[in-house]
């Protein structure tokens, strides 16, 4: 056992050093504190959710003692007929082509994501530059990467004997995306394959991509900034809503969009790109 202290203040901490490289992150946190008093029968602070990357006030801070000697493993399949360059924070990134695989072991507890980047150059430094999804034009993520892109979120044995996993369109849609959990009698699949870029609407098409509508208009209705104002569908959340039902698709969607398994210590999910092709 060990003090594991304050996750989310730790990486705010840190912030303090290199506060340009890691904003994402910290904001993506600020976020979580939001949602977190808007329901206050709920402990948002176990959920990675609602990420956006442009908004947010506060942070939080949580101490439990919690055993550290169990990981988690992701295994990360390309089914894509094009190249992925998966990503995943805490994590890294690799270049995956069609049926390669990627076995990422993750120390547990953990909190974090895993997204695929597309349409990626790098040199051979691990240097360069993705058309979505990219993380600072790096091979290997140190942080979240730039919407539009497609995210598998979890939160795993943070407490409570659960893992929490989704997928969130907070970040917009950049690949069709599966997530499998291969523990033991938890067996719900959580996926988003429909063709969200072919249908995506005029106002929130980007290159490879559709983007959530708060990062294109950056407005309370889509964002949800502030704590007091209930937040709402819009049509445009209804649009990935009705494509991806399972999907979080817009701040506080958790009611139909965030899944749980029991954390058994040796947990295990498989990641899959394009699930459908
Ligand atoms: C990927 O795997 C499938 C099934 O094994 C195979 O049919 C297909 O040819 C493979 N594609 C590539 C590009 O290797």
């Amino acid at each position: 056992m060990f003090l594991f202290c304050c996750k989310h203040h730790i990486s705010i901490s840190i912030s303090i050093s290199i506060f340009i490289s890691v904003s994402v992150m910290i904001k993506d946190d600020l976020i979580e504190a939001q949602i977190m008093k808007m329901d206050p029968n709920f402990d948002r602070s176990l959920l990675p959710f609602g990420s956006m990357a442009n908004t947010g006030v506060g942070f939080i801070t949580r101490c439990a003692l919690i055993p550290q000697d169990s990981f988690s493993t992701f295994t990360v399949l390309n089914n894509c007929p094009y190249t992925v360059w998966a990503a995943a924070y805490p994590g890294g990134g690799r270049r995956l082509d069609t049926n390669q695989t990627w076995l990422l072991k993750l120390p547990s507890p953990t909190t974090g994501r895993i997204w695929g980047r597309t349409n990626c150059k790098f040199d051979s430094t691990g240097h360069g530059i993705c058309e979505t999804g990219d993380c600072g034009g790096k091979l290997e993520c140190q942080f979240s990467g730039s919407p539009p892109n497609t995210l598998v979120e979890f939160s795993l044995n943070q407490g409570k004997n659960l893992d929490i996993f989704g997928i969130s369109l907070v970040d917009g849609f950049n690949i069709p995306v599966e997530l499998k959990p291969k523990s033991k009698g938890c067996n719900r699949v959580v996926g988003c394959t429909a063709d969200i870029n072919g249908e995506c609407p005029e106002a929130l098409k980007a290159d490879g991509g559709c983007n959530n509508p708060c990062q294109v208009f950056k407005t309370e209705k889509y964002c949800c900034f502030s704590v007091t104002e209930r937040c709402r569908p819009t049509d445009y959340s209804k649009f990935f809503k009705d494509r991806c039902p399972d999907a979080y698709t817009y701040p506080t969607d958790d009611a139909t969009s965030t899944f749980t398994c029991p954390s058994t210590g040796a947990t295990g999910y498989h990641v899959l790109f394009c699930p459908t092709n």
